[in-house]
């Protein structure tokens, strides 16, 4: 764990202004991984320099692609083609990413040479036999560490076969992988999934010339297909643009404007549960950035309502509960979330993480194996603890800016991961944050 920075925090002003936020991390990761796998040269803009993404973009230059920087944002990446990548000097760090080892774990599955995945404590908790099992059914050699967490060891040179994958837990890094291995395999992969999940690799695929079918809930590739190069523009991050939403929801007199956020149906869970409770947020300036919807967000302080999340949505909030929360606290009734089990294998045990942080601010959470139900009451002030995941010290930081003392937020050097800048961009809009 990363110790020894912290954040004292509201409460805080209205939150006013037009703020932009960094560029989508999910997109972000495999624009890189693509890219490097094309022939030719693509430039990705609007690239998230996150420490998350940036660790993805370091592993593939350990493989021998050159990826330049002529700005921040910006990638200029020299792809090797599919059978282009070389053998790496060393192990290769994905640091706190689960979607980095994940979908790295199926495409270094396909390759001639050996490899090793490594990462920091949180993720060195995380499953991933998840990726490992199905990628033996295709011919991989994966192996985890003891309990099935990493690193993994891939041992190259297998010959991969196409395999019609019935999956039992939603997840778009569980997909990827196995998309990205079907890339390498003689035949068909198609992957069917309990409930759908962000299809960022099958839209990138065919973006990359390769045939990809895909549906909700649904895809399917044949292996042995070459990329061609695509620039690549990269929208805001609206799982980013959440803790915003929220903060703006619940402090009194906020009107604030979010420019041009990603709005894939399949992340923005968020959006319709927080309309349901009451929330005043209007798209404004619709437009599409490379085939995904993106707007300007104005949302406005409105009072809340307690509900019950349905369940079919979890899969498209899943960064979100976090944020959904803190909002929680501020309704007027008891909000229920129930099916969300996945979130006790995030960066943190999210469940865990937000109950007792809450209620050391003072407010009622019953916990459940696969849920909470968030009580509403006042926040007091206290010290929480980010448990060295990004969206919790995020989270309690927007928490703050209604509690009626100061909160005291511990380890929040990880929001570098994903939302570098948060602490500046959130004093700018009027949050108390330092
Ligand atoms: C992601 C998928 C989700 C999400 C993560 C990013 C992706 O994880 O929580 O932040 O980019 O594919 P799961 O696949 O574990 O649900």
């Amino acid at each position: 764990m990363r110790s020894g920075q912290n954040w004292y925090a509201g409460p805080g002003r209205a939150l006013r202004g037009v703020l932009e936020m960094p560029g989508d991390k999910s997109i972000s990761h495999r624009a890189v991984m693509l890219a490097a796998l094309a022939d030719g040269m693509s430039r990705i803009d609007g690239f998230l320099e996150g420490e998350d993404t940036r660790a993805t973009a370091k592993i593939f230059g350990q493989m021998d692609v050159r990826i330049e920087t002529p700005s921040p944002s910006t990638r200029i990446v020299h792809g090797v083609g599919v059978d282009g990548l070389k053998a790496p000097d060393g192990a290769l760090d994905c640091g706190n990413s689960g979607t980095g080892m994940r979908l790295l774990a199926g495409l270094l599955a396909g390759q001639a040479f050996d490899s090793i995945l490594t990462g920091d404590a949180s993720l060195g908790k995380r499953p991933m036999r998840r990726v490992t099992e199905p990628l033996a059914r295709m011919g991989a050699r994966v192996e985890t560490g003891s309990g099935g967490t990493p690193p993994l060891r891939i041992h190259g040179g297998q010959t991969l076969a196409g395999c019609a994958h019935v999956l039992e837990v939603a997840s778009a890094q569980v997909k990827s992988a196995l998309l990205l291995a079907g890339l390498y395999a003689r035949g068909e992969t198609s992957v069917v999934e309990p409930r759908p999940t962000r299809d960022y690799t099958e839209r990138m695929l065919s973006a990359f010339g390769v045939e990809v079918a895909f549906s909700p809930g649904f895809a399917r590739l044949r292996g042995g297909q070459r990329l061609r190069a695509k620039d690549i523009h990269v929208p805001a991050d609206f799982s980013s643009a959440a803790f915003f939403l929220v903060a703006a929801s619940i402090v009194p007199g906020s009107d604030l404007t979010l420019r041009q956020v990603g709005l894939n149906p399949r992340r923005t869970g968020l959006l319709h549960v927080l309309r349901h409770m009451g929330a005043d947020i209007v798209e404004e300036n619709a437009s599409d950035c490379d085939g995904e919807p993106v707007a300007d967000l104005r949302v406005r302080y409105a009072p809340l309502h307690g509900i019950e999340v349905p369940v079919a949505l979890v899969p498209d909030m899943i960064d979100e509960f976090p944020a959904l929360f803190v909002a929680a606290t501020c309704a007027d009734g008891p909000t229920v979330v129930q099916g969300a089990s996945e979130l006790r294998v995030k960066e943190s045990d999210r469940i865990a993480a937000m109950a007792e942080g809450l209620r050391t601010l003072g407010v009622r959470v019953d916990e459940a194996p696969d849920g909470a139900v968030i009580h509403p009451g006042p926040l007091g002030g206290g010290t929480v603890e980010s448990r060295d995941d990004h969206r919790i010290a995020m989270a309690f930081a927007v928490a703050a800016q209604r509690a009626s003392g100061e909160v005291h937020i511990r380890d929040v050097a990880n929001v570098a991961t994903s939302f570098p800048g948060f602490d500046a961009l959130a004093r700018s809009a009027g949050c108390f944050l330092e």
